[in-house]
């Protein structure tokens, strides 16, 4: 046998003993460090009672026309709802107080801000439609979400990252919308 070949072979064996050293090395450790059933969940608590679930309320939450916008999570993102919205739910067929207030025609009545105009679009069509809340929008809480008083059991460290100065509190979906296609 040459004598590099024994050289490659025993670089070989070296390589393979320091793999399984550490694999059984791993196997050790794991049995010190089994997740207890109290460390599952984000909770941090038992998973087999519900005592550490904090109840959420939007009882506080300020009436409408008497809060603070927020500060939109990302451009062109849905506004959260800032206001209370107990009184206008359920929202349906007949009955939707959210656009009473939110529609141009009466935004400004209200101190409430408008909705956008890719609301009064059909984005399937590619149409206008003549100053009405386009159909897909009715359910505002579908992509508006109100405010609980809850401590988030995660803290959230996203910050977005802001093209323009406006876009942290208005929206252009609609302008903007083949950006990057046409
Ligand atoms: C009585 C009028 C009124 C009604 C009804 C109402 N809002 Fe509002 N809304 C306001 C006003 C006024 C503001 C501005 C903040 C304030 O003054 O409380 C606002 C703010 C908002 C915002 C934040 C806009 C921004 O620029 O960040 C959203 C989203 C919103 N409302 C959604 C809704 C939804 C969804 C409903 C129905 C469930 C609803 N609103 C019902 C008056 C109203
Ligand atoms: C399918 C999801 C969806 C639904 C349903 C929806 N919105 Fe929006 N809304 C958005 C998005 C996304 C934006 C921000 C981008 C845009 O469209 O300009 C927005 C923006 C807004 C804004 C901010 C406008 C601005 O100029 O900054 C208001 C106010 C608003 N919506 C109110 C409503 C109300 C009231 C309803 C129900 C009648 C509703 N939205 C239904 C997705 C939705």
């Amino acid at each position: 046998m040459k004598i590099s070949n024994a050289v490659r072979i025993l670089t070989g064996a070296a390589i393979l003993s320091l793999v399984l050293l550490i694999a059984v090395s791993f196997a050790v450790d794991c049995k010190n460090c089994q997740i207890g059933d109290d460390e599952l969940g984000i909770r941090k608590g038992t998973l087999m009672n519900e005592e550490l679930v904090v109840p959420a309320s939007s009882d506080a939450l300020p009436e409408a026309g008497e809060s603070e916008t927020i500060t939109r999570a990302f451009e062109n993102s849905p506004p959260n709802i800032p206001h209370s919205i107990a009184d206008f739910l359920p929202i349906t067929l007949d009955d939707n107080s959210c656009i009473d207030c939110h529609h141009p025609d009466a935004a400004a009545d209200f101190g409430a801000t408008s909705v956008p105009a890719s609301h009064l679009y059909d984005i399937r069509s590619g149409e206008q439609t003549d100053g009405e809340l386009n159909g897909a929008n009715y359910n505002c809480v579908m992509c508006h979400t109100p405010m609980t008083d809850a401590v988030p059991v995660i803290e959230n460290s996203f910050e977005a990252d802001f093209r323009n100065a406006d876009d942290s509190s208005s929206s252009n979906l609609l302008d903007i919308l083949n950006e990057g296609v046409e």
